[in-house]
């Protein structure tokens, strides 16, 4: 397994509260807040102090254990209080809409909750050491998705990305930048370009610093430009990351990310996704089925508090859009790269 370590740990556990990087302020400060509420996790998640895909879901995981303490102090019989934390379960799987992994994590918390013999402590007990080893699964399957994608990264490759699919898209070491980081363990010789990803800017403010504190050559380039570089024969592949991939292949990522994939089909340039299987939601068949999130006017009005345009213009402001899965190469999982045709390499991936 890969030996290039990333100095960046997003989110962790400790003792009776969740520790997470304030990635709203990133890049001017790289500063650690500390959330000890169910709500404070809530609003965590929905005002992205905490985001990306694998990041959210361990913060869900960790939402749980803050209501289940609180709900503790409520002198609840343990039925009440079983009820009661399922609903807040519930709720806090509602934080965000497009990212399965959320879903899937607080999911993995109430099977504890259902399954467990334990009286009220024990219950908290098991759920806080469930939280610690997600946390550190996602680490683990990180680096198997960065040495499986370091396999097709060509030497010396320009790999081209889009949003911030990194160290602090999940706990640690990242997926799409995790195959980057593996792919420059061997070659020191590849480079990033990094998509802006206009409205919230996470290539500019995150992917770029989290590359350079690595020391990964990098080049910030604006959203429009990627077209501009694959015409140039500059790009040589592109690797994002994901938020929800259904059944059939087709994966919402990021906004932007589904013309990123249309330029690249266009140039011949390969295509991959990186992401667990803890992205992929099988209940679903086609990306049709994924939720938008749909967020607020002023990320698209306002940059850095100032606005930047008419004051009453209408803006619309998808969170997300869906690559169709017949532009996707390939995607790289933490068991193997699952190839088209997706209903069936991804069926197999469940199975084994
Ligand atoms: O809105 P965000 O910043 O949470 O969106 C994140 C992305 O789209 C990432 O690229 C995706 O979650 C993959 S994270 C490994």
């Amino acid at each position: 397994m890969s030996e290039f370590i990333s100095k960046i740990r997003t989110i962790q556990w400790i003792d009776d509260h969740s520790r997470m990087v304030d990635q709203t302020v990133v890049p001017y400060e790289f500063k650690y807040v500390d959330i000890t509420s169910g709500q404070e996790m809530f609003d965590a998640i929905k005002t992205m102090i905490v985001r990306g895909a694998p990041a959210i879901g361990i913060a869900g995981a960790h939402g749980v254990v803050l209501y289940a303490q609180e709900l503790k102090k409520q002198n609840l019989s343990r039925e009440e209080f079983i009820n009661e934390l399922l609903k807040k379960a519930d709720y806090m799987a509602t934080s965000r809409p497009t990212a399965v992994n959320l879903m899937w994590a607080v999911e993995k918390q109430k099977e504890v909750i259902r399954n467990s013999k334990s009286d009220i402590d024990g219950i908290i007990e098991e759920l806080k050491q469930n939280g610690i080893k997600l946390e550190n699964e996602d680490i683990e399957i990180n680096k198997r998705i960065g040495d499986y994608g370091a396999e097709v990264v060509p030497k010396g490759a320009t790999i081209l990305t889009h949003c911030n699919a990194g160290a602090l898209a999940t706990v640690g070491y990242g997926t799409a930048l995790g195959v980057v980081r593996s792919a420059f363990a061997k070659d020191k010789t590849i480079q990033v370009f990094a998509d802006e990803t206009r409205p919230r800017q996470q290539g500019a403010r995150i992917t770029t610093l989290e590359l350079t504190m690595d020391g990964i050559p990098t080049t910030l380039i604006t959203d429009g430009m990627c077209s501009y570089f694959m015409k140039k024969g500059m790009i040589d592949m592109v690797v994002v990351g994901a938020d929800r991939i259904a059944a059939n292949g087709d994966t919402a990522n990021k906004i932007g990310t589904y013309t990123v994939a249309i330029a690249a089909k266009y140039h011949n340039v390969p295509f991959y996704i990186a992401a667990p299987l803890s992205t992929i939601d099988t209940s679903i068949k086609s990306g049709d089925e994924i939720v938008i999130e749909e967020r607020s006017r002023e990320e698209v009005t306002h940059i850095n508090g100032k606005i930047i345009c008419a004051p009453e213009v209408n803006v619309i402001n998808p969170g997300f859009d869906v690559t169709p899965h017949e532009l996707i190469t390939g995607i790289i999982t933490e068991v193997g790269i699952l190839k088209p045709n997706y209903n069936e390499s991804i069926k197999n991936a469940f199975m084994n």
